[in-house]
C-alpha cells in the first residue's frame, strides 16, 4: 500500500529551479530515505507534501486519492506531519502547552490533552513529559517532543528533515528505535538525510534526488555507501589518494587556549588549542551547536576571542578584523543552506558565494555586509543556539577526533 505519491513536481523560483519533475513514492509501514547534496531540493520537496509551498507542476496522492494543499492544516487533515530542520517549540511553556498549541479542539488543554500525549509517548516509547518546562529539555527530547506534537494530530505519515544532524550517536540509535516503533504501528516515516551510513542502517527504501531531480531509488540490502554517494553526485568518486604525505612541521595557523564567552560569560569555545601545518588538513569533529561555528567565527574574526591567541604564520592575529585576516590569506567557504552561507548578503538582495571566494579579499570590501539573524522566537529555540544543558561549556575538539592528511 502506497501512503504518499508524489509525482512530476517541479517548483521554480526566481533564478532556481529547486525541484524539476520529482517522483516519491512511500510505502505504508516503511521508513523511506530522501537523500541528495546540500541544496539538492529535498527541503522544498517537503514543504511541498507538508502545504506550505504550491508545486508548480505535479500532482499528489495521499493514500492512492489525489490531494491539492494550500496549507500545513490540509496536510494534517489528511495525516502529513513535518519536523523541521530546525525545532518550532516555545521555549517558555510547557511541554504539553507547546503539544496542544493550536489544537486545542482535538483533546482540550487539561487533563484528556494529558492522557493522550502519555499514551502516545508510551506507545512509541518517547518518553515525554507533560509538564516540563521546554528550556530545560536537551536537544533529543526537544525532537521527540516535536514527534510527539505531529502523532498528537494524527500524523499517518512523518516527515523528519535532517533530524540527526543535531544529535550525538546515542540518540541517533534512540531516535532510530523510535523510528522502527512507528513503522511497527503501520506508520510511514520519510526520513532526510545526508549521512549515507545511517541512511543504509535506518531506511527501508531510499531515493536520491540531484539538482532537484530524481535520480533514483536504492535499498539498504543492495547498495553500498559508495554506490549511493555517487547517485548523489553523478560521477564516480575519486580514490583518496595515500600515496605520500603532504604534511610539514611548518606551523601555518597556531591557536593557543582560546576562549570564547557568551553575552553572560558562559564559555562558546573554551581552552581550544591546535597547530595546522603548511600541507596539512585538518579535521574537526562534533555534533552541531558545540562550538564548530564560533571556532571558525573566531579564526575568520567575525567574533573576539576573550583569551588566548590565534598565530598565523609568525604574527599573531587574536585582535586582527576579518579584512586583514583575508588579505593575509585566510580563506572561509561557509556551509551553504544555513543562516551562516546566507548571512552575507550583497546591498542589492544578492545572497553568495562570489562573496566567499577566493578572489574578493573581503566581503566588507566589496560591498557585502554581514546581516544580523533575527531573532524571532523561533529562531530563539533552535538547538544550535541553546546548547543542550549537559554541556554548559563545550567540549574542545578533542586530539581523537582532529584527523591529519
Ligand atoms: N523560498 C525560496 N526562495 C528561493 N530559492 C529557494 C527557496 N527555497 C529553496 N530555494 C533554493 O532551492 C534549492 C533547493 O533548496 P532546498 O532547501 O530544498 O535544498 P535541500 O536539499 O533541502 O538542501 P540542504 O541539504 O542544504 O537542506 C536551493 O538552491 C535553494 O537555494
Ligand atoms: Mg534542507
Amino acid at each position: 500500500m502506497t501512503a504518499v505519491e508524489l509525482a512530476g513536481i517541479t517548483k521554480r523560483f526566481p533564478g532556481v529551479v529547486a525541484n524539476h519533475d520529482i517522483h516519491l513514492s512511500v510505502r505504508k509501514g516503511t521508513v523511506h530515505a530522501l537523500v541528495g547534496e546540500n541544496g539538492a531540493g529535498k527541503s522544498t520537496l517537503m514543504k511541498i507534501l507538508y502545504g506550505m509551498q504550491k508545486p508548480d507542476e505535479g500532482t499528489i496522492a495521499v493514500d492512492g486519492e489525489q490531494v491539492g494543499f494550500s496549507s500545513p492544516a490540509d496536510a494534517i487533515a489528511r495525516g502529513i506531519g513535518m519536523v523541521h530542520q530546525h525545532f518550532m517549540l516555545a521555549d517558555n511553556l510547557t511541554v504539553l502547552e507547546n503539544v496542544v498549541l493550536g489544537s486545542e479542539k482535538l483533546y482540550g488543554i487539561g487533563a484528556k490533552a494529558r492522557r493522550k500525549i502519555k499514551e502516545l509517548s508510551e506507545r512509541y516509547g518517547l518518553g515525554v513529559k507533560p509538564d516540563l518546562l521546554v528550556e530545560e529539555l536537551g536537544v533529543a527530547a526537544r525532537q521527540r517532543v516535536e514527534i510527539l506534537k505531529v502523532l498528537y494530530r494524527g500524523a499517518t505519515t512523518l516527515i523528519l528533515d535532517e533530524p540527526t544532524a543535531v544529535l550525538v550517536p546515542q540518540e541517533v540509535d534512540a531516535l532510530f528505535d523510535n523510528l522502527r516503533e512507528l513503522k511497527a504501528e503501520g506508520l510511514s516515516v520519510i526520513f532526510i538525510s545526508h549521512k549515507l551510513g545511517e541512511v543504509l542502517s535506518v531506511a527501508d527504501e531510499i531515493t536520491v534526488i540531484r539538482r532537484g531531480t530524481t535520480v533514483g531509488t536504492a535499498v539498504p540490502a543492495e547498495t553500498t555507501p559508495r554506490q549511493l554517494a555517487e547517485m548523489m553526485v553523478g560521477s564516480e568518486l575519486p580514490t583518496p589518494e595515500t600515496a605520500e604525505s603532504t604534511v610539514t612541521d611548518r606551523p601555518v595557523i597556531t591557536v593557543d587556549k582560546l576562549r570564547l564567552e557568551a553575552v553572560g560569560g558562559k564559555a562558546l569555545l573554551d581552552d581550544i588549542s591546535f597547530t595546522i601545518h603548511a600541507g596539512e588538513v585538518l579535521g574537526i569533529a562534533g555534533v552541531e551547536g558545540n562550538g564548530q561555528t564560533e571556532l571558525v567565527d573566531a579564526l575568520i574574526g567575525l567574533k573576539h576571542a576573550d583569551s588566548g591567541t590565534i598565530t598565523l604564520a609568525e604574527e599573531e592575529i587574536t585582535a586582527w578584523p576579518t579584512r586583514r585576516r583575508r588579505e593575509q590569506g585566510i580563506g572561509y567557504i561557509p556551509r551553504t543552506g544555513t543562516a551562516t552561507a546566507s548571512s552575507w548578503r550583497h546591498p542589492s538582495g544578492r545572497t553568495a558565494s562570489s562573496a566567499t571566494s577566493p578572489r574578493s579579499p573581503s566581503p566588507r570590501a566589496s560591498g557585502w555586509t554581514r546581516r544580523r539573524p533575527r531573532r524571532t522566537p523561533a529562531a530563539s529555540s533552535r538547538p544550535t543556539t541553546s546548547a543542550p544543558p549537559a554541556s554548559t561549556s563545550p567540549p574542545p575538539p578533542s586530539p581523537a577526533a582532529t584527523s591529519r592528511s
